[in-house]
């Protein structure tokens, strides 16, 4: 028989990977593809659902193609995802309603400040362990109710809640669209179910109150289940495009599922992935651990028939974005010139760049904070700029490292890295420095497709335990802080001065 592997759809925010690990975890399939950013009017982010999912089928196929493997030769399929973003389909013709509002979107600010004017916002976090946000799938999901034009229907009339309570339309984050898609069933996993501001974190359910708040019918949720699943979401179709019956069988949240690829299975271990955005999250176990410093508690991952592991999260919006604002600029042709631009001067000549463009997460928590760049002279070159830039995204990420100590008490000596921009040297030294800690940099550096094909594979016994997963971490190298911690900290604080002044900045979300 020939060997057999796990494959892994990894949707984020700007594509869609494919990839195939082996049993050692090593990559035996890459292939990705990128889709249409829509933003229909400033602070609005939109995703063609259906082209996401004609993406999936087509990486699925080119990746198996070029590594010359068979769909059969996949013991399981595992989803990972953008998370938050939110999807409505009519449940009849799978057809969405209305494009995707994507979690970086800010249309329901608004709203978000209705819900902090009523005094809900520790109600809201006690239930589902999130900052009232319009990050966060519920506002989403209530505008496209209240607001999506009723497509190629001929119900016109009716309005989109009443269908929704009768099972009429469907809604999900991306995994259940993918999910759905391959298999017919309407399911999430848990680790995306605590993205939406609609699961109770601790009672492990939907929440009536807050389906009432946000006047979304439970008819249209999806069936929550383990990120790792036993009885698998389902099966791919032996007729449809993979040409074969692949169980669905593990399905986290993008960074979540980073989190279970660095194996950062145990209560203390951590990890910052840097993509669009960063997101540094640190296991808690089985404790729902409540952040008093603006970060958010999120459920971790649950394996099949075991209690659900926790986290802590530091959401930053803004990091690998801002490297492709320069690219639009056309500052730089490609993210790989910003360690040689960066490295060619010594310092950024006092230039501060606070990348807000989408508001400011972790943890500040502000919707109407927006981009800011402060010290620029008539000397400043392209240079400072670029290297202002890498700075931002170690500077926010020692603001949630900070906030991680003081809500866990835990001091983080060493902390592992992943995602694109990790391949930049520069960037994991500078982190280094910033956050006076030891980078590890694995040999992976793909740990979230890699996390969801584990939560695939160990489904069904593809992989035997967490012990067999943690023998195939690997480092490939690791940064120690090279520069004085007192130069740093005051670098750090003018930093903070700068980002005071990009808060509360726009005026309107319309
Ligand atoms: O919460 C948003 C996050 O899941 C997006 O991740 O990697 O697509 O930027 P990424």
């Amino acid at each position: 028989m020939s060997d057999t592997y796990v494959g892994a759809i990894d949707q984020g925010t700007t594509g869609t990977r494919f990839m195939v690990f082996d049993h050692g975890g090593q990559v035996v399939a890459n292939a990705y593809t990128k889709h249409e950013q829509i933003y229909p009017e400033p602070g609005w982010v939109e995703h063609d659902a259906g082209e996401i999912w004609q993406n999936t089928k087509e990486v699925v196929l080119e990746g198996l193609n070029e590594a010359g493997l068979d769909a059969e030769q996949l013991e399981a399929l595992g989803i990972t995802n953008q998370r938050e973003t939110t999807v409505v389909w009519d449940a009849e013709t799978g057809e969405p309603i209305h494009n995707a509002i994507v979690w970086q979107d800010r249309r329901t600010t608004d709203r978000v400040e209705e819900l902090q004017e009523a005094d809900k916002v520790e109600w809201i976090r006690e239930k589902t362990g999130l900052e009232a946000d319009a990050y966060f799938s519920a506002t989403k999901a209530e505008w496209l109710l209240e607001n999506a034009d009723p497509v190629g229907t001929d119900r016109g009339g009716d309005a989109l809640e009443d269908r929704a309570r009768n099972g009429e339309l469907l809604m999900g984050t991306i995994d259940t669209w993918l999910i759905y898609n391959l298999t017919g069933n309407h399911i999430t996993d848990v680790s995306n179910a605590s993205r939406t501001m609609l699961y109770n974190v601790r009672d492990l359910e939907w929440d009536d109150e807050l389906l009432e708040e946000f006047e979304i019918p439970r008819a249209m949720l999806p069936e929550v289940r383990p990120s790792s699943d036993e009885n698998t979401y389902g099966y791919t179709d032996a007729g449809g495009f993979l040409g074969a019956e692949i169980p669905v069988a593990g399905a986290l949240g993008d960074q979540q599922a980073a989190l279970f690829g660095q194996t950062c299975f145990d209560a203390g271990d951590a990890k910052n992935t840097y993509g669009t955005g960063s997101f540094y999250l640190m296991n808690t176990g089985n404790e729902a651990v409540a952040s008093d410093h603006g970060l958010l508690t999120t459920i971790g991952f649950q394996l099949s028939g075991e209690p659900v592991q926790y986290a802590l999260e530091g959401s930053i919006f803004i990091t690998g974005a801002a490297i492709e604002w320069l690219e639009d600029l056309e500052l730089i042709s490609d993210a790989a010139e910003t360690a040689g631009l960066a490295r060619s001067v010594d310092s950024t000549d006092g230039v501060y760049f606070v990348p807000a463009f989408t508001g400011l997460g972790a943890p500040h928590w502000d919707g109407r904070a927006r981009g800011t760049i402060v010290g620029m002279t008539r000397g400043t070159r392209k240079e400072h700029l670029v290297r202002a830039t890498l700075e931002a995204i170690a500077y926010q990420t020692r603001d949630v490292a900070e906030a991680m100590e003081a809500d866990s008490g835990v001091e983080t000596t060493s902390l592992r890295v992943d995602g694109g921009a990790v391949k930049n040297n520069f960037l994991c030294q500078l982190q280094a420095d910033i956050l006076q800690t030891e980078i590890v940099r694995p040999e992976v550096d793909e740990t979230t497709a890699l996390g969801s094909a584990y939560a695939a594979g160990l489904a069904v016994g593809y992989w035997e335990d967490l012990d067999s997963l943690r023998q195939n971490w690997h480092v490939d190298e690791d940064f120690q802080a090279e520069r004085n911690r007192q130069e740093v900290d005051e670098k750090y604080d003018r930093w903070k001065d700068a980002v005071e002044r990009s808060l509360n900045w726009a005026e309107d979300e319309g």
